[in-house]
């Protein structure tokens, strides 16, 4: 097949490698990518124009979207309506992820279990709750905010003085009960009507060592995760999954793609913390070098209502790190240069994924972004899939490198 990705992150890079039997194209794509795909470096993966335009003209088979941006910009809706089969939801299923005060709403008329909560669109009621209410608070920003809209504030005082920079991003927040337990990425790919789970992960949220600091993207992640028994997969589906899917298409908004339950798993309970509308990143790049087999033709067979294949992961477990750049998740120092990629890509049992990298003039390859690799082990067991991931993390070196010691601990 000939199948157009969209994104240049690490993601991205574990999505192509994923269908790398196929025709790859990538827009914009990254240095590490440009090994699986034709690279289209001048249209971003938000330009949703010159995305369709691409895929008119090369007549591709499937379009798989890696971000959350262009599904709420709504290039799914626009790539169907050229009858150009795509896996990722339209603009309104993918609201699930845009707005938080809309997931809550569904997850309330679906019946799935998560925090209590309240909304506000006025700073001074927030301020008012936080005051009459006991710590901890969650404060969470409506809109997409890269990650960056949620304070876990521990205290009164910083909930207090982190309200401001939430409710700024879109005027209006919701503050929800603290959930106690650990956190779980539970991931499907869907059609809408059936579900094919992939293989759990958990991911490091927080830039230091023993979850310190501020929130990220996800510093290193896990796949499966030893967090939560396979045996419970069935039961993840009716609890979470089914009846989000359900309520899309009572809405007739359908849900297509892969729809991703951030959950929090206390002993028996399950709670909701968020849905995503697209794969994790980089929970990605620890569950699909488990893929077995050509995971477009599940992506393919999803977006056109044909016949599934036979999905399987493999028995390896994944460990994966992040080499992060200097000032993330602030501002983020680019243009340093990295090396040693080329050394740890030739050690046994790694796969190695580009997520903010770039060519400089000279050829060489530079930071360019907050999250820079993900270096993926893989080993019969944790330890030894850690042992891998961190051997080959350590010999890639670049000024101010940053780097979580406890991925899989
Ligand atoms: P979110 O963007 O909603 O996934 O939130 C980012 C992170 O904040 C989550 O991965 C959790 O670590 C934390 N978090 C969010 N909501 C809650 C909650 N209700 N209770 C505890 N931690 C939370
Ligand atoms: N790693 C978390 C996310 O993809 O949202």
């Amino acid at each position: 097949m000939k199948i157009l990705v969209v994104g240049g992150g690490g993601r991205e890079h574990a999505l192509c490698y994923s269908m790398r039997g196929n025709e790859l194209l990538c827009a914009p794509g990254n240095p590490g990518i440009e090994s699986l795909a034709r690279c289209y470096p001048d249209i971003s993966a938000e330009s949703i124009d010159s995305l369709v335009a691409l895929a008119v003209d090369e007549k591709v088979d499937l379009v798989v979207v890696g971000p959350e941006v262009p599904l709420s910009l709504g290039l799914a809706d626009q790539l169907i309506a050229r009858k150009i089969p795509v896996f990722g939801p339209t603009r309104e299923a993918a609201f699930i992820e845009a707005s938080k005060a809309f997931a809550k709403e569904l997850m309330l008329e679906s019946g799935v279990p998560t925090a209590s909560y309240k909304e506000f669109t006025s700073e001074i009621e927030a301020r008012v709750h936080i005051e009459n209410t006991q710590s901890p608070y969650v404060l969470k920003a409506d809109g997409l905010a890269a990650g960056k809209g949620v304070v876990v504030a521990m205290t009164k005082e910083e909930a207090l003085s982190s309200l401001p920079q939430v409710f700024s991003v879109n005027g209006k927040l919701i503050i929800e009960e603290f959930l106690k337990g650990v956190e779980v990425s539970f991931i499907i790919a869907t059609d809408g009507e059936r579900v094919v789970p992939l293989s759990t992960a958990h991911d490091y949220k927080r830039i230091f060592d023993n979850n310190d600091g501020p929130n990220t993207g996800g510093m290193g992640t896990v796949s499966p995760t030893p967090r939560i028994d396979i045996s419970r997969t069935n039961e993840l589906v009716t609890l979470v999954i089914s009846p989000i899917l359900k309520s899309f298409r009572e809405r007739g908004t359908p849900f297509c793609g892969f729809l991703y339950a951030g959950l929090m798993i206390d002993g028996e309970s399950v709670k909701v913390v968020e849905y995503n509308c697209r794969m994790g990143d980089p929970e990605a790049q620890s569950i699909l070098p488990r893929f077995e087999g050509d995971a477009a033709k599940l992506f393919y067979a999803l977006a056109t209502k044909g016949e599934l294949p036979e999905v399987k992961f493999s028995k390896q477990v994944c460990v994966s790190v992040v080499l992060a750049a200097p000032g993330y998740p602030g501002e983020v120092k680019k243009g340093g240069v990295i090396e040693g990629i080329e050394f740890a890509s030739s050690l046994k049992n790694i796969a190695i994924f580009h997520a903010g990298t770039k060519k400089n003039a000279e050829g060489q390859i530079v930071v360019n972004g907050g999250r820079v690799l993900n270096i993926t082990g893989f080993g019969e067991n944790l330890e030894g899939a850690r042992q891998n991931a961190y051997r080959a993390a350590d010999m890639i070196q670049f000024a101010g490198r940053q780097i979580r010691r406890d991925i899989g601990k």
